[in-house]
């Protein structure tokens, strides 16, 4: 199932842009395939594979594992309602809520029945979530209080981009790229167990600062850099060879990390109008989640289709998957940057860089394919 939804969330970036350049439509359309078609389910299923891992317990329950496809359902609802203007996005976010509060409700009860202490990532994805429940509830409140739409709308979109998307990456993060290395990072859950309190604080600043009252969303930049820098020095005195390589996971998850400081310093910047806040918000998506979410699956793809003890086929198909990464990531990086300056071209060289990984899945799944023959 992970592996349908990997797809589906690379197949809406795709859509997303596609839909972007060929039909004069709201931004929310494209937006919303790229977000809660591709990133909101993709996260979910991510998550329940996580869980177990960080509780020391077992694969979920058919239910849980029904709850991303929920969430997709709800998300597609959503895209069309902006398609074709109409209400159904207040049911699609009831929708979504109902399947977060569920998925909210197995992670505290995993979390409680862990074996020993569970992992701090926990406790980054049970705040990730229930930002993504606040942002299902804004839209919901939209309908009873339509004069504060605008700033509702500002509340849902910083709650979702910086609290739901931004807290499970910078915690999947920690525990990805040591892991891909194969070296530890020994300081990795005393600093999750520490920065939580800054990431989420800054969330929320950044959101109701946004809606309601700017100098908190200052305040909240500030709390949100201080994880950032932290990992970024850890990352840099742990991984720097592997980091400056052209091939590999390592370059491409770092420039995830490099692509959400940059959207911190994108957010101040629309904040004070010297960019368009629309084009911070491509940036944020070609910048940090295109790297974000190619180098983790090119990562996590081989265990998700044959899960249990690593074999030289894993390694294999890593290889292929990763080749390129770090100029892969640079390129995403590149487009971000030009896009977040309002250069409409920058899109050119973010959308080349994911049509290579495409080709580099479907050359992958071929090969696959023939051994399996
Ligand atoms: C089923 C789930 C969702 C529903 C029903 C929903 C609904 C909405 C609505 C009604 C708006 C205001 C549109 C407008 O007034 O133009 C909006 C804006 C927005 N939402 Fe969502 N949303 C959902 C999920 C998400 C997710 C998961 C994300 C990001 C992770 C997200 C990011 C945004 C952004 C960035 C905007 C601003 C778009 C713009 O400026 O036009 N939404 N959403
Ligand atoms: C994930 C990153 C971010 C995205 C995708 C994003 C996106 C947006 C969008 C689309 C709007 C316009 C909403 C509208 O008025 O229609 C907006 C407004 C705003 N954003 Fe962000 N933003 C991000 C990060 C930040 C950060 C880090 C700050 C912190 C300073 C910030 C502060 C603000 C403020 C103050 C406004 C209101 C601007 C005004 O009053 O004109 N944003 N943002």
């Amino acid at each position: 199932m992970l592996v349908v939804l990997a797809l589906t969330a690379l197949a809406s970036f795709a859509g997303a842009v596609i839909l972007a350049w060929s039909q004069p439509l709201p931004p929310a359309a494209h937006i919303h395939l790229a977000l809660s078609v591709g990133v909101m389910p993709l996260i979910l299923g991510a998550m329940s594979h996580f869980v177990p891992v960080l509780t020391r317990s077992g694969a979920p329950a058919a239910g849980v594992q029904s709850i991303p496809l929920l969430a997709l359902a709800a998300g597609t609802l959503a895209v069309f309602s902006f398609i074709a203007p109409n209400p159904a996005y207040y049911f699609a976010a009831l929708l979504a809520l109902a399947a977060t509060s569920a998925f909210a409700g197995w992670i505290v009860k995993r979390g409680k029945s862990a074996l020993g202490k569970p992992h701090p990532c926990l406790y980054w994805y049970l705040a990730a979530i229930a930002c993504l429940m606040l942002a299902l509830a804004v839209v919901a409140a939209m309908a009873l209080w339509p004069e504060q739409r605008l700033a509702l709308k500002r509340l849902h979109l910083h709650l979702n981009t910086l609290g739901f998307i931004g807290l499970t990456a910078i915690a999947t993060l920690q525990v990805l790229l040591p892991t891909a290395v194969g070296r530890p990072d020994s300081q990795a859950a005393t600093r999750l167990r520490q920065d939580l309190k800054w990431a989420l604080g800054g969330t929320l600043l950044i959101a109701v600062g946004a809606a309601w009252f700017k100098p908190l969303a200052w305040l909240g930049t500030l709390l949100w850099v201080l994880p950032i820098l932290r990992l970024g020095q850890a990352w840099l005195r742990l991984y720097r060879t592997e980091i400056r390589q052209l091939h590999g996971v390592a370059p491409v998850l770092a420039v995830a990390l490099a692509g959400f400081f940059a959207t911190l310093l994108f957010g101040v910047l629309h904040a004070v109008g010297v960019l368009l806040p629309i084009d911070s918000a491509h940036a944020f998506i070609l910048a940090f989640l295109f790297p974000l979410v190619t180098g983790a699956v090119s990562q996590l793809l081989p265990v998700w289709l044959k899960p249990g003890p690593q074999t030289v086929w894993h390694g294999q198909i890593r290889q292929r998957l990763q080749w390129g990464g770090g100029i892969r990531g640079l390129m995403f990086f590149g487009g971000g940057l030009f896009l977040a300056g309002g250069w409409r071209g920058g899109m050119i060289l973010a959308v080349v860089a994911l049509v290579l990984f495409l080709v580099q899945l479907i050359s992958t799944a071929k090969t696959l394919l023939n051994w399996s023959d």
